[in-house]
């Protein structure tokens, strides 16, 4: 008797330490936070720029927002849908360090647009609506900084396209509704537009399923582009499509409206004579869940990841069951590799009025556990974030959430989800207190350090608890445009230590390589992450030249 006891006091006294922590179910399972009660706006895109700063906007013609264009300026836009003389923003900058936001102007109709960042760190935002659907639009970062727009600076209109970067620094366009062809910006020649039959292929009659395309530049300097529930890859430059890929086993879409999510799984082993690259799919819906949802019937989502090793010679989609359905939501690569899976519904579609069931608790992805216990169920939020809402990753590891607006106007009363004008923050649980003696923090270089390829890169961090040294890795990642539940140009590199020095006084020194290629990392401003034991420091940012 007391043998056992002895045997089981250290489990008893582990209960009751632990039934004595109040915050025992929230342990683990990240924080979320309210950031703002009202921007005033919907976060129908986002994007990080490299001072901290997060360009967020939504369309013009969705009528009056709630807030107010600055020194009584006002928007006179005879082509303007809904309001001709609009004193009201309809984008503003969120500035992450001090939680304030300022508003911006835009002249023409941004919805349902996309973007990338240029190498000089400028967003270049393309397509929209109506007066704004050939238009391309610059917002460069700086305190003051406002639109610039370029209209008719693409060739075929675009809206719910997909924008890439490429590794000469121009951006490639692809699809959108009703544009079965892509276009580069600045333009490549007169015509610019090369068609694409595979969205043809893939458009399913009066659904589509296949707008806003998760399109990953893959290893070999080809375009993976996925639409509907299949892929393939493009030489883009001579208009070849080079493989096709097996469309994910049950056959039913991901893409726009089924609107499921997608990542390019963190790039590693960047010195191998050939890296591997994967592609991971979450979520959707099944196939006729738009024509249902239009006549008030609400399809469950779809409940399943498809993992596939998009460089393997004969792949194959290895599928995993998510803790739950879920559709519109959105997938986030966080500094240690990991992928979280956030916002959404678990029945209908995208679509105005079209999803039902909020899902407020977010999936952590484990990229590197065995299959079948990867996936992890996260605290809830109490905001639904259903159509038209967003997520991006922040530099000190927290995930900015906003935006849902399912209505054709702003909408506040008598509808099951109001117009949503509040952001929040999601904090993954690597940034516990408990954890801040593991936490490395990055002495050197300084942030806004200029990168070269293939160069030796010495870093220095601090960390209080004994390192183990096995367990440092350093991450790169490109921020992403975020809109439609699509994050355009998340790619994060891992670059191994090659050799870590202790430097005395819980200071170290890691030698990395950075990437070795454009193909690989594309140039422009990355956040760059020094990861112990799963926990990452806060980010610096590099340029990458
Ligand atoms: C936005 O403004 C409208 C009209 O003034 C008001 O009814 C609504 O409550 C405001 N919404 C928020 C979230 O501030
Ligand atoms: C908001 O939705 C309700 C219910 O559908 C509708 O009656 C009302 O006209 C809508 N308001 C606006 C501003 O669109």
């Amino acid at each position: 008797m007391s043998s056992l006891l002895l045997l089981l006091a250290p489990l008893l006294f582990h209960l009751l330490l632990l039934s004595t922590i109040p915050s025992l179910t929230e342990a683990g399972s990240g924080q979320w936070q309210l950031l703002q009660n009202s921007i005033g706006i919907t976060a129908m895109h986002m994007q990080l720029l490299h001072h901290d700063r997060v360009v967020i906007f939504d369309r013009t013609d969705f009528g009056l927002s709630n807030l107010t264009l600055p020194n009584g300026r006002c928007r006179q836009n005879p082509k303007e849908l809904v309001v001709k003389t609009d004193c009201t923003a309809h984008a503003l900058e969120y500035d992450v360090v001090s939680n304030s936001f300022r508003p911006l102007f835009v002249h023409t109709n941004v919805w349902c647009s996309s973007g990338s960042v240029s190498p000089d760190g400028r967003l270049i935002q393309t397509g929209g609506f109506n007066d704004g659907d050939r238009t391309v639009r610059m917002i460069s970062p700086c305190p003051d900084c406002d639109w610039e727009e370029v209209g008719g600076g693409l060739a075929e209109r675009r809206w719910y396209s997909t924008n890439h970067i490429l590794p000469d620094g121009r951006q490639m366009i692809i699809g959108g509704r009703r544009t079965f062809n892509y276009e580069f910006y600045p333009k490549a020649d007169a015509k610019n537009s090369y068609s694409l039959p595979f969205l043809v292929q893939t458009n399913d009659a009066g659904t589509e399923n296949n707008l806003y395309p998760f399109v990953f530049l893959n290893v070999d300097g080809n375009m993976f582009i996925f639409a509907n529930n299949r892929a393939i890859l493009l030489d883009f430059d001579r208009n070849k499509v080079v493989r096709s890929y097996p469309q994910i086993p049950g056959g039913d879409p991901r893409s726009y409206p089924s609107t499921g999510s997608a990542v390019l799984l963190p790039l590693k082993n960047l010195q191998a004579k050939t890296v591997e690259a994967e592609v991971l799919i979450c979520g959707g819906a099944p196939r006729g869940s738009y024509e249902q949802a239009i006549k008030g019937k609400f399809l469950p989502a779809l409940n399943t990841c498809a993992r596939i090793k998009i460089t393997d010679p004969n792949p194959e989609w290895v599928m995993e069951t998510m803790p739950g359905s879920r559709v519109m939501n959105d997938m986030v690569l966080l500094p240690n590799g990991n992928v979280l899976i956030i916002n959404g519904a678990a029945s209908g579609t995208a679509g105005w009025e079209a999803g039902r069931n909020p899902v407020l608790n977010p999936f952590l992805y484990k990229t590197n556990s065995p299959v079948g216990s990867r996936l992890e169920l996260q605290n809830p939020s109490n905001i639904p974030r259903m159509y038209h809402s967003t997520a991006v990753l922040l530099r000190d590891g927290r995930v900015l959430v906003a935006g849902s607006n399912p209505h054709v106007y702003y909408n506040f009363t008598n509808v099951l989800f109001p117009t949503e004008f509040r952001l929040e923050a999601f904090s993954p649980s690597y940034l516990e207190p408990g954890f801040s003696n593991v936490r490395p923090t990055i002495v050197s270089p300084p942030s806004q350090a200029k990168l070269k390829y293939g160069q030796k890169l010495k870093l220095r961090f601090q960390v209080t608890t004994t390192l183990v040294q096995n367990m440092v890795t350093v991450t790169m990642l490109l921020p992403p445009f975020n809109t439609h539940s699509f994050s355009m140009n998340q790619r994060m590199l891992v670059l191994e230590a090659s050799k870590v020095t202790n430097l005395g006084r819980s200071a170290y020194e890691v030698e990395v390589n950075t990437p070795p290629s454009a193909i690989l990392a594309p140039p422009g401003y990355y956040m760059l992450f020094v990861v112990h034991q799963e926990i990452p420091s806060n980010g610096i940012w590099v340029q990458l030249i």
